[in-house]
This record gives structure tokens, sequence and C-alpha cells, in this order.
């Protein structure tokens, strides 16, 4: 149900590099430092500049004499610093102690690793050991024996095999300038003050504390690019950050190769030019924010290009002067204090990252690039960047890096051709993926589960573990220090529990300048199955992959072929059905057995002889399934699937309702009026065909309400049907009374659960909604809240009790969101009330979501182990449309999560029997649909959905 919205030269050669701090200068460090010295960004030498400007030598005699400037030589350096290039200094990896290091960390030994180096374009694979030490990766496979023994207070971990990865580094992050949970105050993702702002700094609004840090290290996250919101044209300047607390605990210690004097925001000539990080954004974001057409806001990029392109100019033009000796009248060096940002860009000192979308987006600034001559590091989002890889190709000074996400799509109208595979079609293309949390769009503790869906979905496994580390860290030219495991990088550390691409992939330890991260290891967990060990072998996505090409990303999705008739399905190894209120699972008894549907109903199940009947048959369709499964096809609930088909486009959705309890509807609707969701049924959306390729079958979505908290009466749905009036469409045309109860402010929470009481007990008049109250105090329809706060659950429980009370009957009750549950569950089991965990990996969204219980390796238990061992009725939610296809991945991962403790059945019975219990589905099982896959289960990334079997409509898709 649809949750509360919250809420973005010269000649002169380029030298490289810093001063040297311990070694002998050499001549080339001398040309360097005084470059340096003579001020990169032209703030400091322009002081020197002005005090000196009216000192003046004569030089020449009689009618050749010329006044050259007593401070001519400090402006020629300026001059020569003008092209001067970022980079770290030639011998940066010969340091023996990172500038990182912080006093106290010991070394430690990781040993009998398996190493993913990022070397070799992510092929090498070493097993050995490693050493960190002084915050810097000492030794990579081989530790000698004689240089351990002479380290004190050495730190020994056995990897026992385990995988090791560098950090993951998250290209896109919003960590710390928008707030976790949110807070309006610390809402500092955009200014408002104009589309082009590329004097703001996003390290004038990093927020230390911040409960995503934490829980995103614990997902192995280490470095990211901090940027500011989409609002703007040109938003400004971004920062790369570790996630490590810094021991000054200023924002200052987060940045990863400060670039600032103490106590001052200038650039320190001592430290040599870093490279910078301006934002960009074009299509439906900046445009919104200032009424403005794709035409207005390339107006305003070229506009301010060109402004900076007449300083720069102007300064090209003075200094050329300058070295021709033609000092008279040549006044003061140009500069724009608030334009320098952009000069800057002009002279190939920062790296540029634009979020763009759109075929129309990417061109626009492709051609911007090549008007004004500056380079692109990454296009981020870009969803159809794999449609045209050659407008990336064109860009000036080489191709962008795509930085994408995995599977969000269909949100909003520029991302309404995001395919899957990407990430695939751009590497075929040789454009460098890189694969981006957005975080918190996409919380980006899960970053490495985005990299294994572009890896399940056909990027090769390299270019998968690449994509969250070398390739990032090439777009943030921090290649020579973070994102590969050589001697002489940055500390920064994985350990795993499982291949880094194996589903839910969870950090045993982080270290990041070799300091561990996490704080109590016995919570961390432990080595996973051998066979996790192994990356995945994902099923071929080739022909779906050129279908997303050839439909320019809209590839038909309603299934090749639908049958009443006999199919055979053959060489599976496991299959799952329901059972009354529970899925059993079977293995296969043998290579020999076979699983028979005619017309959309399992015939015959047993050896190939047992089914003769059917085998023998000429007529059959048979369908190998390569060492598949047969599952219960799973429901989705939670997203305003069916509902909705661009989630950002009014027009395309069924809308929101009247808030009929605190605000005022039409009359016509007649006092309390209650909503069902069937009424507004879509079929055939593009998310629901999505969906139901990925083996959700069914979905039970609500009303949604913006405000208030009557949202009405939900539907359930088959996600596979034509339309409504087909057989089969409906599974259950009103299933739920669905409630919310929020903190919004306004009408506070004590308000809502009042009205809610006064509902429930029938005290006044209250129109239609009675009709409904009575039915479920006679507990004949579920009464769902959604809810997060622990202490609103509490004064629910409270509620239930005192109406059973009164009424003398029992309610069925569920929550939920139900984000703080861990903290209720007692109550809640004793309460005799179900759960619906959404998201199943709660986020602290907002305060009343932020007492989450994290799961391994921040806890041993997480929400839904939790709830489970309280014997409570646990179902698993989505959020949004997008994320409604991961639903087989995420239950998958609870499993994992429990360490054993939920079965495979179990796993299935989260997104299936459970939802439809929780929620008051009554159907028949047999009628429920099953699910095929091929070359494995759902619950994993090998298996691929090749058929769904429909007994409500009488057929086999054949996807
Ligand atoms: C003065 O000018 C003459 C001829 O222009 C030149 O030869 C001489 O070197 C100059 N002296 C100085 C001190 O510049
Ligand atoms: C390294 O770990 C693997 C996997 O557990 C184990 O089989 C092997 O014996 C270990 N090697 C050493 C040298 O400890
Ligand atoms: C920075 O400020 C601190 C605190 O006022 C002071 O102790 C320190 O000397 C300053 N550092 C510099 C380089 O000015
Ligand atoms: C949950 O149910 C099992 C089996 O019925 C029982 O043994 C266990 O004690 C129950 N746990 C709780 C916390 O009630």
């Amino acid at each position: 149900m649809g949750t509360k919205p919250n809420i973005p030269d010269d000649g002169l050669p380029i030298v490289q590099g810093n001063p040297p701090q311990t070694r002998r200068r050499t001549r080339q460090d001398k040309v360097y430092y005084r470059v340096c010295i003579s001020v990169i960004l032209g703030i400091a030498a322009f002081n020197l500049l002005g005090a000196a400007r009216h000192a003046w030598n004569v030089q020449g005699n009689g009618s050749n004499a010329v006044q050259i400037p007593l401070n001519a030589a400090a402006i020629l350096d300026t001059c020569r610093s003008l092209n001067f290039k970022p980079g770290p200094p030639p011998d940066f990896n010969e340091r023996k102690v990172s500038d990182r290091f912080v006093q106290g960390t010991g070394p430690v030994l990781i040993k009998n690793a398996t190493i993913w180096t990022g070397r070799v374009e992510g092929l090498e694979e070493i097993t050995g050991d490693l050493l960190l030490e002084s915050g810097i990766i000492k030794a990579v496979g081989h530790a000698d024996p004689s240089a351990l023994a002479n380290l004190d207070n050495l730190v020994t971990v056995d990897a026992d095999g385990a995988w090791v990865t560098p950090g993951i580094v998250d290209l896109h992050s919003h960590i710390g300038v928008t707030s976790s949970p949110y807070f309006s105050a610390a809402n500092d993702g955009n200014s408002p003050k104009g589309p082009i702002l590329p004097w703001l700094r996003v390290l004038d609004a990093l927020n230390t504390h911040n409960d995503a840090y934490r829980l995103s290290v614990a997902g192995g996250v280490t470095t990211a690019l901090v940027l500011p919101g989409s609002a703007n044209a040109i938003a400004g300047q971004a920062i790369v950050v570790k996630y490590r607390p810094s021991t000054s605990r200023s924002p200052i210690g987060l940045i990863v190769e400060n670039p600032y004097s103490t106590n001052n925001t200038e650039y320190a000539p001592e430290k040599g030019l870093r490279w910078k990080h301006m934002k960009h954004a074009c299509g439906e974001n900046p445009n919104s924010v200032y009424h403005n057409t794709r035409m207005d806001t390339v107006w305003a990029f070229r506009q301010a290009y060109n402004k900076a392109r007449d300083v720069k100019n102007a300064q090209d033009a003075y200094c050329s002067k300058a070295r021709a000796g033609q000092w008279a009248g040549l006044g003061e060096f140009p500069t724009d204090y608030q334009w320098d940002p952009l000069v800057d860009v002009l002279r190939g000192r920062v790296k540029v990252h634009i979020h763009c979308y759109e075929t129309v987006d990417l061109d626009d600034l492709v051609r911007i690039t090549n008007e004004f001559h500056f380079p692109i590091a990454a296009f981020h989002h870009a969803l159809e960047t794999y449609l045209v890889p050659d407008t990336l190709k064109a860009a000036y000074g080489g191709t962008p890096a795509a930085a994408l996400f995995a599977t969000i799509a269909r949100t909003k109208r520029e991302t309404w051709r995001g395919s899957e595979f990407a990430p695939k079609i751009l590497a075929d293309n040789g454009i460098e993926v890189i694969i981006k949390s957005d975080h918190p769009v996409l919380n980006s503790r899960y970053l490495m589960f985005e990299a294994q869906q572009a890896h399940y979905y056909g990027l090769p496994r390299n270019l998968a573990l690449a994509s969250v580390t070398t390739v990032p860290v090439r777009t943030l030219g921090l290649e020579h220090r973070v994102g590969y495991i050589k001697v002489g990088y940055d500390a920064d550390i994985v350990l795993w529990d499982s291949h880094p691409l194996a589903l839910g992939a969870t950090p045993q330890q982080v270290w990041i300048d070799g300091i561990p991260q996490l704080e109590t290891p016995t919570l961390a967990p432990v080595k996973k199955s051998k066979v996790l060990q192994k990356p995945p072998h994902p099923p071929n996505f080739g022909k779906e992959a050129e279908a997303a090409l050839k439909y320019e990303g809209l590839p038909p999705l309603i299934p090749a072929r639908s049958t009443s008739g006999v199919v055979v399905f053959t060489n599976f190894n496991s299959v799952y059905t329901r059972e009354g209120g529970t899925v059993r699972g079977v293995s296969s008894t043998g290579n020999d057995s076979v699983f028979v549907v005619q017309q959309g109903k399992v015939v015959c199940r047993g050896l190939r002889f047992q089914c003769a009947d059917y085998t023998t048959r000429t007529d059959t369709i048979s369908i190998n399934l390569h060492a598949g499964s047969i599952s219960p096809g799973l429901v989705s609930f939670g997203s305003p699937l069916g509902l909705e088909e661009i989630a950002n486009e009014d027009s395309t959705n069924d809308g929101y309702v009247h808030d009929s309890i605190f605000g005022e509807v039409p009359t016509v609707l007649g006092i309390a009026p209650v909503v069902r969701a069937v009424d507004g049924l879509q079929f055939s959306t593009r998310n629901a065909l999505v969906v139901y390729r990925s083996g959700v079958t069914t979905a039970i979505t609500a009303p949604q309400i913006t405000s208030g908290i009557l949202a009405g009466l939900s539907v359930a749905f088959s996600t596979g049907a034509e339309h409504k009036l087909k057989e089969g469409a409906l599974v259950q045309d009103i299933v739920a009374l669905h409630v919310s109860i929020h903190h919004s402010g306004v009408p506070s929470i004590s308000t809502q659960i009042g009205a809610l009481r006064n509902l429930l007990l029938g005290n006044g008049h209250h129109g239609h909604i009675t009709v409904w109250a009575d039915k479920v105090v006679k507990g004949d329809i579920p009464l769902v809240i959604d809810v997060s706060s622990a202490d609103a659950m509490a004064s629910l429980i409270q509620l239930k009790y005192e109406v059973e009370e009164k009424t003398g009957h029992a309610l069925k009750v569920t929550f939920t969101h139900a984000s703080e549950a861990a903290i209720v569950a007692p109550e809640i089991a004793k309460a005799n009330i179900g759960v619906i965990v959404t998201p199943s990996r709660p986020f602290p969204d907002s305060w009343e979501d932020r007492r989450i219980l994290p799961g391994p390796p921040l806890t041993s238990k997480n929400i839904i182990s939790t709830l489970l061992s309280h014997n409570i009725t646990v179902g698993v939610g989505v959020v949004s449309t997008w994320q409604a296809r991961n639903t087989r991945f995420d239950i998958a991962w609870a499993a994992l999560d429990a360490r054993g403790g939920i079965s495979p059945a179990e796993a299935l019975a989260l997104a299936s029997v459970n939802i439809e219990t929780l929620l008051g589905v009554k159907r028949n099982p047999v009628l429920a649909d099953l699910v095929a896959t091929d070359g494995g289960d759902l619950l994993g990334f090998e298996g691929k959905v090749v058929a769904v079997i429909s007994p409500s409509r009488g057929v086999v898709d054949i996807l």
C-alpha cells in the first residue's frame, strides 16, 4: 500500500604528482613544486599578485625601456600552472605509511584468502595471504616471514579460503547530504537558488552523523563519491569520502585525499592538485524544479560554459602576453571566484558526473562537450546509454563510463526504456560499466547485490566485480590508491562469507585504512557453504538482450506461447507445492521424473512410465528444465503494482484516494467511503509482466493514499492476465481493509489511533466504513495496518485487546512495513498479529523506522528470523513496483541470513502462502499458479523462469 511520501599551455610539460615529503628532491620535483606553489587554483597567487601589483622593475634603456612587475616570476608560474593536471606524485605507491594512517592501528595478516585483486581486467585471483600495515597493503599472496617477525601486535585472521575483495566503491551517493533517518531540516541535496550553481560544494553540507555510514560499511562499501542532488543543471562540487568515522569527527576527515589547508577551504598548494568532481543533471529533474524545458536547461548549460570559456580565454590571452614580455597595461590576472570551478572543468581538472537518462539528453550533453571541449567522467543513471553507445563514443576527450542501476526502471518517463541487460550490452560495446546506488534511492549497503543482478543478467563476472571497484576508481581518478588489492594501496578490504557475486554475500569483516570496521566479530557471519564459495553460473539471457535492443528498450513481454495442451516437464531437481497454508518441498526421485500439466492443471507426477498416458502422446510439449525446479508462483504485496504503470506519471496511474477520515470527500462518495482497488486495476502493465516473468504470478494491491489513515480494500490479481474480465484474472476482488498509521505531523498518531478506535467500536455514525469496520470486528476480513514505529505498534496491540474485549470477537490484524517490529516481537506474537516485513531488509528511512534490526554482520538475527523465532506468521513485501521482480531473491536472502533457520520451502512461503494467509486470500491451493525454472531454482542466481503453470487460467505460459 502507499506509504506517505517522504520528502535531492603553453608548451610546458605536464607534471603529475604531489611534492614528495620524504625523499630528496629531484629536478623534476623542483619543477613540480614550483608549479604547485604558484598556486593551482589561482587563488593564493592572486593574493601575492595583488599585493605586488604596483611594484615594477624597469629593464632596458632609452626608448626600449619596459616596465616588468616585481612579481613577474610568480605570474609566469601561475600561467604555467594553468595546464597542470591532477594526480598523485610519481612515487605515491612507494609510500610506507598512508596519509590516512591512524596511530595505534596494528598490522593484520589475513591468511589463506581467495583474493580477487581487480588486476588483469578483473581476472586475477590469488590464493594466499594479505598483509595490512600502516594503513597500506604490504603483501599480497605471500608475506615474508622475516618481515612478519618484526611486526608488533600482529593480528592474524584465518580466512579459511574465503573470498577477499577491495572495499566497494560507490560512484553515486547522497549520504550525509540527505539524512537517514530523514529530517526535513537536513535535506541538503539541492539548492533552490537556480539551475546553474557550480560554486556550491557538497563538503559544506556533509553531515557526519548519518545511520547509513555504518550500515553501508556492513555491506562492504568503503569509499563513495558524495554528490549534490539532480534538481539543478549544475548542482555543484562533489567529494570522495571513506565511510570510516574520522578521528577528528569532522567532515574533512572523511575526504579520501583532502585537498584543503588546515582550518581553511582553500586548496592547499603543498598538497598538490587533486581531482575535483562536478555534478550536472539533465532531463526531468532539473526541468521540473525550474519549470524548464530541455531546451532551457541546455541553454543554461551553454550560457554557463560560455561564461567560463570567456574567463579561460582571458586568462590564456593574459598569459600569452606575459610570456611574450608584453607587460605594459596587462593589469591583473583575470579570474572569477564563482566561475573558476567551471574554468577548471575546461582545463581538464575536473571529473564531470552527469545525471542523464534519455538519448536526447545524452546527445545534448555530448554535443556540449564538443562545443566547449571538456570530457565527461561518467553518465550516471544513464538508462538509455545501451541504446546509443556511439553517442557516448562521440563525447569530447574520451568515452564516458555508464554508471547504472541494475534493475530500477519505469519509475518515470525517462526510465521507461531501462533494461536489465544494459550492463551487458554496454560491456559488449566496450563501454565501461559502473553499478552505483544513488543512496538512499538504493540502500548502498546492498550495492554488491546490484552488481550481482547485473551479473545475473549477463555482465561477465570480472566486469561485475570491476563495476563496483576498479572502474569507479578510474572514473574518480583514484586508481593509484583504492579499488584494487595491490602492494602500496590503501588497506580497504572486505572478507566475504561467500563468493561476492553469490546471493546474500555478506562481509565477515571490513577494513578501511587497515582498521577493522565491524566491532563485534562474534556477530559476523561464519563462512557459508562450499557451494556459495563458487561464483554463480547465470542463465543465458542473450535473446532477451537482443530483443531489448531490437525494440528500443520495450521488448514484448507477453508470453511467447500460451497452451492449454499437455506440457511435460522433465529434468528437475525439486518440486515445491502448496499444502494447505504451507509450502512443501520434494526432491526429484530420479532423472526419469516427469511433471505433467494439461489445461494448466497438474494431471500426473511421478516416473515417466507412471505418466505414460501423457508422455507417450505425440501432441505434447516437452520442457527440459536442466536440473531446474517447480515452485509455487510468488505473491507480491506492498507496491502499487496493477495501479500504476510509470510511478511519476499521473496519466499512467490509478491515482490517490481522498482522505475520507480526516479530509473532505466529494458528497457523491457519501460519508467515509471505502474505495476498492479492484475498480482501478490495470492489467498487462510492463511492470506486471516483468514481475510475472520473475516468478511473481499474483499481486495484492491496496488503494494508494498520501495522507489520512484509510486506504480502502485491496485486490488480489494475476500479474499475467490480459484484462480483468479474463478467466482467472481476479484471484479475489476484495481482500483486506487497509489503514495506515504514520508520523506525518497532522493529524497526530494519537488522533489516528483514536479514529481507528471509534471506527472499530462503532462509536458514532461513520458512514460506509461502518460496514467494513463491522466485518473487521467480526474477524471476517483482516485489518491490515501499515505502521513502522514500535510505539505505534504497541498502541495498536493495546487497541486490538480493547476491541476484542469489548466486542467478544477475535480480530485478524496484520502489520505491514513494520520496520521496528523486532522490538515488540513477543508482544506481536502474543497478540496473534502477523507481519509483512516491507521491505524485507529494512532501512532507517525516517525517524519511525530508525530502530531496525540490521541483521548480519551487525546482528546475528535479522527482523525476519527474529519474528519467525516467535512463531509469528511472516510475509515479505516491497515498497516500489520495480522491486517486485526481486521477490525471489529477497526470500532466498532471508533464508541465507538465517543460516539454515529457514528452509527453502519456508522461504517460498514468505512470499506466497504466508502473505495470502496474512491478508485473507481464500483460494483453493490446487488453483494456485506454479512456476518452472530452468538451470536452478527460484531461490538463486542460476534458475531462469521459463514457464508459468496457471490452473485458474487453464494454461501454461511458455516464456
Ligand atoms: C641599452 O640599449 C642598447 C641598445 O639598444 C643595448 O645594446 C644595451 O645592452 C642596453 N643596456 C642595458 C643595460 O640594457
Ligand atoms: C585454506 O582453506 C581451504 C578451504 O577451507 C582449506 O581447504 C585449506 O586446507 C586451507 N589451506 C591452508 C594452508 O590452511
Ligand atoms: C587550526 O585551528 C586549530 C584550532 O584553533 C589550531 O590549534 C591550529 O593551530 C590551526 N592550524 C593552522 C595550520 O592554522
Ligand atoms: C514456536 O513453536 C514451536 C513449535 O510449535 C514451539 O516449540 C516453540 O516453543 C514456539 N516458540 C515460541 C517463542 O513460542
